[in-house]
C-alpha cells in the first residue's frame, strides 16, 4: 500500500498557535466569530444571475466573502489522477473524454441503473449556490456551483432500508490520466457518504462552475460539493454511485487513517496530525492576504451539527 501524503504546508503558511488562540480570543470578545458562523446562509448573493441553463443563483446559499477570481477555481486544483502538482489537472488533462459519460447506480437501491449525463440532469432544476470549499490543506476558496441536490437522485433510485451509507467511484482513464501512473492511490478514487449526509439539501451534484460546465480541473462533468466537509469527501468525475450497508473503506483512510478520518468534517479543533486545522489560507486574495480561522464545519454549523449528536469528534474526525 502507498504510504503518500499530502504535502507538507510549509511553515511560512502556517500561523502559530499562540497567534490563533489570541486572534480567535479577540474576536469572541468582539462578538465577530458568532456572528460569522451564522453568516454563511444567511448573505444575499454578490454577484449577476447565471445563464438560464445553469440555473440562477440562490440567494438562499451564499458566503460573507469574496469569490475566489475564476482563473484560481480552475487552475489551482487537487486532482491526482493528473498529478500532485496544483496546476496538473488544468494543464495534463487535455486528453481527458467527458462524452459519453454514464453513472451506473447500484446497491441496496429498488431502481439501479445506468444514467447518461443528460438523463442525470434532467432530474432536478439547476441552480447556482456559492459554496466555501475547505481543503484538508488548509487553504479555502469560495465557488459558484451549477448543480442541484444529491437528493434528488437518491428519491429516484430509492434506497432500500439496509442502505446505510453511499459510495462515489470515479473515472479511470488510464491514457488520459499521467498521474495513474505513480500508484499514489489505489486507483480508481473512491469516497462515500453515511445516507443521511447524502440526503442533505445542502449536498450538491455539481455539473458546472461560474456558471459554464465543469472544466476536467473541476471535476467534469459531474461531481460532488460537500461544503461542511474537507474538499477530499467531493469526488470528482464520479462513474458509479453505489448505496451499501457497511462502511466503505475510501481513499484517504486506506491510504493514512491516523491522518484523514471518514467523517473529515471541517474541524478547527482537531489539528491534523502535522499541522493546524485553526485558520486558513483564502486561495486568489493575492499573498499578503491574512489567514482567516477556520470555521466548525466550515461555517455550515447550524445547517449540519445534528447529523453527528453524540458522536465524538475528536474521534471521528
Ligand atoms: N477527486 C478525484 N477523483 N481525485 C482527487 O485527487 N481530490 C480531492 C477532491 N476530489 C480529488 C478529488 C481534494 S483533496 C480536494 S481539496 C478537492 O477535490 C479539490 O477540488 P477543486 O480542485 O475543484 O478545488
Amino acid at each position: 500500500m502507498s504510504r503518500f501524503r499530502f504535502p507538507e504546508i510549509p511553515g511560512s503558511q502556517i500561523t502559530p498557535e499562540s497567534v490563533w488562540q489570541s486572534r480567535r480570543q479577540w474576536l469572541r470578545q468582539a462578538g465577530l466569530l458568532a456572528a460569522s458562523a451564522g453568516a454563511a446562509a444567511l448573505l444575499p448573493a454578490r454577484a449577476a444571475l447565471a445563464s438560464s441553463e445553469w440555473g440562477v443563483r440562490n440567494p438562499a446559499f451564499s458566503v460573507d466573502a469574496d469569490l475566489t477570481p475564476e482563473k484560481s477555481v480552475t487552475t489551482y486544483n487537487n486532482f491526482y489522477e493528473f498529478g500532485t502538482g496544483k496546476t496538473d489537472p488544468s494543464t495534463r488533462s487535455g486528453k481527458f473524454r467527458i462524452q459519453p459519460w454514464q453513472v451506473a447506480v447500484e446497491g441496496e437501491v429498488l431502481n439501479p441503473g445506468v444514467f447518461d449525463l443528460d438523463d442525470l440532469k434532467r432530474l432536478a432544476a439547476m441552480e447556482e449556490r456559492v459554496y466555501r470549499l475547505r481543503c484538508v490543506e488548509a487553504w479555502s476558496m469560495v465557488i459558484p456551483w451549477n448543480g442541484f441536490p444529491l437528493e434528488a437522485l437518491i428519491r429516484k433510485v430509492q434506497p432500500t432500508g439496509n442502505a446505510r451509507y453511499v459510495e462515489f467511484v470515479t473515472d479511470v482513464q488510464p491514457d488520459a490520466m499521467p498521474g495513474l501512473a505513480t500508484r499514489i492511490i489505489d486507483w480508481p478514487y473512491v469516497e462515500a457518504l453515511r445516507l443521511d449526509e447524502a440526503m442533505h439539501p445542502l449536498t450538491l451534484l455539481a455539473f458546472g462552475v461560474y456558471g459554464k460546465a465543469l472544466p476536467v480541473a473541476n471535476g467534469a462533468p459531474l461531481r460532488l460539493v460537500v461544503p461542511w466537509k474537507y474538499g477530499f469527501k467531493s469526488g470528482k468525475s464520479i462513474v458509479k454511485i453505489r448505496f451499501v450497508e457497511k462502511q466503505p473503506v475510501t481513499s484517504w483512510v486506506k491510504i493514512a487513517p491516523e491522518e484523514y478520518g471518514f467523517y473529515a468534517n471541517v474541524n478547527p479543533e482537531v489539528a491534523h496530525p502535522r499541522w493546524s486545522q485553526a485558520t486558513e489560507r483564502q486561495i486568489g486574495q493575492g499573498v499578503f492576504a491574512p489567514r482567516v480561522p477556520t470555521l466548525m464545519f466550515n461555517g455550515y454549523a447550524d445547517q449540519v451539527a445534528s447529523l453527528y449528536a453524540g458522536l465524538d469528534l475528536r474521534r471521528n474526525y
